[in-house]
This record gives C-alpha cells, structure tokens and sequence, in this order.
C-alpha cells in the first residue's frame, strides 16, 4: 500500500478536478436529449481520456462495471500514466444518467482517489445506507435502528422536533414501508428520482440544503463514492450490501467479500486519506450545472481533501473549440 508520503494529493488533487470537468463538459451537449447512454458514453470517453494524462499508477475499483461488460473504465482497469502512486480510482462518470437525459436537478460527474488497497471493492449490488452530516455525537443512529428510531434519535441530538428533521430518500417502491413509518414520525421527506451521492453530501451541509439525514438503498459503488465525500467534508456513514439473488453473492465473492452481513462505517468504506472532486452536469444543490454560452462551457466543481477536510468550489470558465 502507498504511504500517505507516496501520495501527494496535493497536487493531483487538482488534476482529479480537471478529470471531472472534463467528463462534465463532454455530457453537456447530450443533457435534456433523451438518451441516458450516449451522455454516460461521452462521460466515460472524456474521462477516461483525462485519467489517463495523470501522473499516477492507477486501479479502477469502483467504474462503469466488470471487464466483460463494460469496455472502459472497468473494474480491474489501469488507468494513470504509470509514473505516479500507487492508487485506488473510484469514478461514476455520470452519476444521474436518467437526471442528465431529463435535464433535471443533481446530475453530477464524481470520482474518488484513495492509496492502492484503502478504498472498499464494492460489487454492483445494492446497498442499504444511512448519513447524518457533522456535529453529531458518534453512532447516533444507526442501520439496526427502524427508521422511526433514527428520526427520534437525531431529533434529540439537535435538540429538536422530530418535525424539524428532513430525511432524503430515493423514490422507489422499494422504499414504501419506510417512506410511510418515517412519516408516522413527523418528519418531512425529500424525495429524489435518482442521484444518491448527492443525496448523501446534502446531509454534510445541512443548513444549504435543509436535509438532516440520508436513508435507503441504492447502488453500493454509489456508497464508497459518497463515503468518500464525507469523510472530506464530515459527517457519518454506514452502509451494508444487498443481495436479491445467488448472482449478485457471487459478485461479492468475486470482490473479495466474505461477511455479507457485515455493516461497513464511512472509515471502513474508505480507510485512508482520500480526495473526492464532482462537478455539476445539471443544476443542483452541490453545485451548479453547466452553463453555455455562445462559444464557451462554464462548469462547477467541489474538489475536497479528507487529510485537511478543505472543499474548495471551482469555477472554470472553457473555450468551446
Ligand atoms: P445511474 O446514473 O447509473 O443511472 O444511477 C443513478 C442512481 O440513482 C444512483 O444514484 C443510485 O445509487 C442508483 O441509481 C439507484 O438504483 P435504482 O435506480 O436501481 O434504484
């Protein structure tokens, strides 16, 4: 494994901004055209491309998907020109493929970058998750508690109304039950289509987005990139694997999982030093989408450092050549 001495994230910290601008500007003509895949492709493509300038000995352990069914950006995949650190890649190159073909809110294009062997191999599985942004005492809630106790729980630690706490969840009928109990609570729900890892950073600035609290399951690389985002900003993160079938344990298996049951903290999901940088395909709550104008694309870009919890907010103002 890289010492943190080895990786100097740093300075690569701003060249993983500029991997995801790049992947955001290659969507933006495709945003509100209707076709999820050709704006997911020109991210990938971008991407990849940008990845590949960077002076790092990379592994995708977090990408578009297992070799024999994604072509770029798998897992397993070299990415870097090779003359760097050793490290781990975590990337969604259009996470809100369906947001960005619809032209609506959160669309973002994310990707983490941790030490080789710190960031957690989640499989393409889904996974159950629970945040709360900082300020909190430690396991205050939890995935044990029901839904009911996690409002109950939090509304105490702030010292307030379980009225005043917002839970963000992913409209699914899968999530009916819990939609339904935690409105027995009192508690409002910010229902979102789709875009996860912005669910879970809008619970690190809770006084912008008015979201308290994270809940619900989705898709598990989704997980260590959002528990990579927090471990930069603050704020807690549990997270524990969802298997529907004997295929989806196998994938598990094949990621070097072997306590299916076990409950993974944010620190577990990435266990080192990590720096995190998305930038906005469509307008959001994280940051803004991007803007054209005759000539020129405007993007924004949260770029973020576990080590120093810095968060910078980027404005890059490009060409159109
Ligand atoms: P895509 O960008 O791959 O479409 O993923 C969007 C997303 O909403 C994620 O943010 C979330 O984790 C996952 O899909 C939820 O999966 P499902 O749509 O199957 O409920």
């Amino acid at each position: 494994m890289a010492s943190s001495v080895e990786f100097h994230d740093r300075m690569l910290s701003l060249g993983l901004a500029r991997v995801s601008e790049a992947a955001a500007m290659a969507s933006a003509k495709l945003i509100g055209r209707g076709d999820e895949k050709a704006a997911d492709q020109a991210a990938v493509n971008a991407m990849r491309d940008q990845l590949n300038l960077l002076d790092i000995k990379g592994v995708v352990v977090i990408g578009e998907g297992e070799r024999d069914e994604a072509p770029m950006l798998y897992i397993g995949e070299e990415v870097g020109n090779g003359t760097g650190p050793d490290v781990d890649i975590a990337l969604d190159p259009l996470e809100g493929t369906t947001l960005t073909a619809k032209d609506m809110p959160n669309a973002l294009t994310v990707i983490a970058m941790a030490p080789r062997g710190t960031l957690l191999h989640a499989p393409d599985v889904y996974m159950d998750k629970l945040a709360i942004g900082p300020g909190y005492p430690t396991d205050v809630v939890s995935l044990e508690m029901s839904p009911a106790e996690r409002v109950a729980a939090l509304a105490k630690a702030r010292g307030c109304e379980n009225t005043d706490i917002t839970v963000c969840v992913l409209e699914r009928p899968r999530h009916e039950d819990m939609i339904a109990e935690l409105r027995s609570t009192g508690a409002a729900i910010r229902l979102i289509t789709d875009g996860d890892v912005a669910g879970v950073i809008h619970c690190a600035e809770a006084a912008i987005t008015g979201i308290d609290m994270y809940m619900g399951q989705g898709g598990a690389p989704e997980g260590v990139l959002a528990a990579s985002a927090l471990k930069c900003m603050g704020g807690q993160m549990w997270g524990r694997l969802v298997f529907r079938n004997e295929d989806e344990k196998g994938r598990a298996a094949k990621a070097g999982i072997k306590d299916l049951n076990r409950i993974y903290s944010r620190d577990e999901m990435v266990t080192a030093d990590v720096i995190f940088a998305a930038t906005g395909v469509t307008d959001g709550s994280v940051v803004s989408g991007i803007k054209r104008e005759p000539g020129y694309l405007t993007t924004e870009t949260i770029l973020m450092r576990s080590k120093t919890g810095s968060v910078r907010r980027m404005i890059y103002r490009n060409p159109v050549r």
